[in-house]
């Protein structure tokens, strides 16, 4: 193809627009040689998105005659939508999971988290925040979209949600404590991204070796936030701690239930139900009753209060009775 037909693009713009777009887009990968990466039909593919980023591209490239159709494109900002008042909830709802899908493959394909992503992240939670604080009905949506689609993406956006509402329902918690509870939510299985697919995924039980090595990715979190100063310490507690259990038989450390950090259990228990509620390899997904009622049975594991704070925000007259 002729390089003539073709206008470079900062890539940039694809990270925060939408996912939809109504030009095809191309790589360069020599003079006279574009590959067609993006599509009308499919849309903007965030993980490979993510990988031409890592590789140092900084255009793409569209045709000559799709100038304007770009331009209409920049103006449909998530932001610029999400201010609308005349916008849908729904609408809202597909434009955040979309920007936080597209986050998360950024957050998940480094080995270290970049500053920028940390940046983008918290203006996602805020973004959920503002919503979910104007409708609060607007959180089963959430969640039922969130339960499609790649399991650690889904998994860390709706356990962020989840979070932000046990936050909020705690009545412990202020604007920086919702955000560091939101966060904490989006990066706490960060380090299970170095683990090798086969444990994460694993469809039958892990060998004692392959639970050494689960074990460890609170501390593989930890490295992959070093440095990353849009990370505050209380979010790196939580990627640390949100497997730490108030009755002691947590990992890492074994920590005992005052010593850990308060919304890092925010976040070990929003993680539980929310990993029950979604299918995975090894099982179906449990029902919201059925995960509450495992949850209640095994209290040891989670802060007492906060559970019942979840079995409020999700029970209902059928959810059974507290087993301890
Ligand atoms: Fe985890």
């Amino acid at each position: 193809m002729s390089s003539g037909k073709f206008f470079p693009v900062d890539i940039r713009a694809f990270r925060t627009t939408s996912k939809d777009i109504t030009f095809d887009v191309f790589l360069k990968l020599s003079d006279d040689n574009y590959a067609h990466v993006f599509s009308k039909s499919s849309g903007v593919d965030y993980k490979r998105l993510a990988q031409y980023i890592q590789k140092g591209v900084l255009h793409l490239f569209i045709r000559g005659e799709d100038e304007a159709a770009y331009r209409e494109y920049l103006q449909r900002s998530p932001e610029r939508i999400f201010a609308d008042p005349a916008v849908s909830d729904n609408k809202k709802i597909a434009i955040l999971l979309n920007m936080a899908e597209q986050n998360m493959a950024e957050l998940f394909n480094v080995i270290k988290v970049s500053d920028e992503a940390a940046k983008t992240s918290t203006r996602i939670v805020r973004n959920f925040i503002t919503l979910l604080s104007e409708n609060p009905k607007t959180l089963a949506t959430l969640l039922k979209t969130a339960s499609h689609g790649e399991y650690l993406y889904y998994h860390s956006i709706s356990t962020a949600v989840v979070s932000m509402f046990l936050a909020k329902a705690s009545g412990q918690a202020n604007a920086r404590m919702l955000e560091i509870c939101g966060m904490g939510g989006f990066l706490h299985d960060i380090g299970l991204t170095m683990l090798p697919k086969e444990i994460v995924d694993s469809p039958t039980d892990l060998t004692a070796a392959q639970w050494r090595e689960m074990r460890s990715h609170p501390k593989l979190g930890i490295k992959m936030a070093e440095g990353t100063p849009n990370i505050p310490d209380e979010v790196r507690y939580i990627i640390f701690q949100h497997h730490e259990e108030p009755g002691g038989s947590g990992y890492p450390s074994g920590l005992r239930g005052p010593v850990i950090f308060y919304p890092a259990k925010i976040v070990g228990l929003a993680d539980s139900f929310c990993a029950l509620i979604t299918k995975r390899p090894f099982r179906e997904a449990y029902t919201i009753e059925q995960a509450l009622g495992i949850i209640q049975h095994e209290i040891g594991k989670y802060d007492r209060e906060l559970v019942k704070l979840l079995v409020g925000i999700f029970g209902q007259k059928t959810a059974p009775k507290a087993a301890a």
